[in-house]
């Protein structure tokens, strides 16, 4: 099948030619952690400073993909799997178009962020958003939690499906210290010294 393929790359624009046209470089920050832990809201603060610096800026985000891109993935290791790699794809695809792209996802195991990686390259910016379970169940923001300690919600994170912490991300945003808007100054921060960006 693939050898019937025949990518048509070097005939586009180049991820320069988009990177100067929106004055940025792409970066794909990946926040793994887990659910609860502050992924999605830590990404929404940060993009919106982006976006008032006139930065342009994309959240992909676990949940709201799974309402149609991964629309037909459930929580086995293997959905997992197949939910990464094509949020990876995806991700790959805007950052390599110059977009600054906020990955908010689970991400549980150390393969999956491999798979990541491999993907992305010097683009992934690894970050873990840290919570333990015990803080996260008692945020239990989604009501999941409880369901989960009832048997409602198989494979639950944490619960009976595994979640490794990430060995060396990039950086660490521990939630159960830190303040949302602490964690998001320090995303920017560090978002900013990998894109050498200027503050403004
Ligand atoms: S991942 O493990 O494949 O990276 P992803 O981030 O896409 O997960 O989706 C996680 C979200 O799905 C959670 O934030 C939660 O709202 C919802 N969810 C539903 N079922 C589960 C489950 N079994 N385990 C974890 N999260 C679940």
């Amino acid at each position: 099948m693939s050898s019937h393929i025949h990518p048509e790359f070097h005939r586009f624009l180049s991820r320069h030619d988009k990177e100067t046209l929106l004055g940025q470089k792409g970066l794909v920050v990946w926040m793994c952690g887990l659910s609860g832990s502050g992924k999605s809201t830590i990404s929404n603060a940060a993009e919106r400073v982006l976006h008032q610096q006139g930065r342009f800026t994309i959240i992909l985000d676990g949940d709201n993909l799974r309402t149609g891109l991964n629309a037909n993935l459930g929580f086995s290791d293997q959905d997992r799997l197949e939910n990464i790699r094509r949020i990876s794809e995806t991700a790959k695809v805007l950052a390599s178009n110059g977009v600054i792209t906020f990955v908010s996802a689970i991400t549980p195991r150390g393969e999956l962020r491999d798979l990541a990686r491999g993907i992305l390259g010097d683009d992934f910016f690894e970050v873990y958003v840290k919570a333990s379970f015990e803080a996260c169940e008692k945020r239990d923001v989604k009501g999941l939690y409880a369901k989960a300690a009832k048997g409602e919600i198989p494979n639950f994170t944490g619960r009976d499906s595994s979640f490794e912490p990430p060995v060396s991300p990039q950086l660490v945003l521990d939630t159960e210290q830190l303040t949302i808007e602490d964690a998001a100054f320090e995303l920017l921060e560090a978002i900013r010294s990998q894109l050498h960006l200027a503050d403004s």
